[in-house]
């Protein structure tokens, strides 16, 4: 992996603490990697104006994995063997937090994911992970939401699923939201598969034309569901599309050109929140970075937190140590609202939806577990 900053690695001095950072700095989820870092950066920052933790100043270390889960594995072995971190975080994507979680477990160093929902991350087949965490809610949770908002909001009937087969992610929401929507009296009246990176979506959107859908399910991350929208648009398809938090980033908008007007994606945070913590930090995030923060920004900012609070509690210094702080989290105030951690070591958050309108996201609805 490239680490982000150029400098060599070397053993920690005593009076800091290594914090890592595993993310898509680079590749087609670029946005989601660099604006965790901005969020994480932030937070480290202000630790550090706090005066770090127990005395020690904080060094965040972020390799990036070009969005692929055997370099994600690897640079979150580095960063334990060689950069000797406490606590690392990330991944966005499930499919690189599945990767990594065993590292996490077998050199018991404390592993927080700002992001990954899909269940597995944080589950070893029907075992929870000891040393893996999110901030963040779950699929089934997710999945559920749009189900409910297409069959309760929009009294959409017939649904048709698009899914990126080589994604955890993709392939969990989409069997939750087909669960759902199922149990609330809808049909999904086909269900047709692409791979990331795809250019031309032609053959799978002129299968689903015929279907008469109200609406499609499109679970994936923004860079395909953009290109996918604007295919739709294309061949004419009218229908609003529907997906979930793998479409948050400024690309979508960027790549779409307004062929996702009318569309709904369910996500981890809305901009338009007016709680003190989230226009507190638009405001930093505006300052430093002279852009309006995604989900990543803020969930990269919490997770960081949710670290830096456990350290803090923390009877030594020892990855076992933090685990167990973490492990307690519970009514932590993060931006993106209360974090306590469960059983399975998720977080019960939430969720907006968010419609778009004149190629820009609009807050819709918020739905709680
Ligand atoms: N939840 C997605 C996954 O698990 C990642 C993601 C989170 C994408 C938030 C965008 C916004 O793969």
């Amino acid at each position: 992996p490239q680490t982000a900053e150029t400098k060599t690695s070397a053993a920690p001095a005593s009076d800091t603490i290594v914090i890592g950072h595993v993310g898509s700095m680079t590749g087609n989820e670029a946005t989601f990697g660099q604006s965790s870092d901005n969020g994480m950066k932030l937070a480290v920052e202000e630790q550090n104006k706090k005066n770090g933790i127990k005395g020690k100043k904080i060094v965040l270390k972020t390799y990036d994995d070009q969005g692929k889960p055997e370099e994600a594995a690897v640079a979150a072995t580095r960063l334990v063997t060689q950069d000797k971190v406490l606590t690392f975080l990330g991944e966005v994507s499930s499919s690189r937090s599945i990767a990594m979680g065993p590292v996490a477990d077998s050199n018991k160093i404390p592993m927080i994911s700002n992001s990954s929902t899909n269940p597995k991350v944080t589950k070893d087949g029907d075992k929870t992970r000891p040393f893996v965490f999110r901030v963040c809610f779950i699929d089934p949770f997710q999945g559920t939401v749009m189900a409910k908002f297409a069959a309760e909001n929009k009294k959409w009937k017939k649904v048709a699923i698009l899914r990126d087969v080589g994604n955890d992610y993709s392939v969990g929401l989409a069997n939750f939201f087909t669960e759902t929507f199922k149990k609330l009296g809808g049909e999904v009246v086909d269900d047709v598969s692409y791979k990331a990176g795809d250019q031309d979506f032609k053959a799978q959107l002129t299968k689903l034309k015929s279907k008469n859908a109200e609406a499609f399910y499109v679970p994936g991350y923004y860079t395909d569901v953009a290109l996918i929208a604007r295919q739709a648009k294309e061949l004419g398809i009218k229908v609003p599309l529907m997906g979930g938090d793998g479409w948050d980033s400024e690309k979508l908008y960027e790549i779409s050109k307004g062929a996702l007007d009318g569309s709904f994606f369910s996500n981890h945070y809305s901009p338009e929140d007016t709680s003190p913590q989230v226009k507190d930090f638009i405001a930093k995030y505006k300052a430093t970075y002279n852009a309006v923060p995604d989900a990543h920004a803020v969930l990269g900012y919490d997770a960081a937190n949710v670290a830096f609070h456990a350290m803090e509690q923390a009877k030594e210094l020892t990855g076992p140590a933090i685990r167990d702080e973490v492990e307690k989290t519970k009514d932590f105030q993060g931006v993106s609202g209360k974090i306590t951690l469960n059983k399975d070591h998720n977080a019960d958050k939430p969720a907006v939806v968010i419609g778009i309108e004149k190629n820009a996201p609009k807050y819709a609805a918020t739905i709680s577990p």
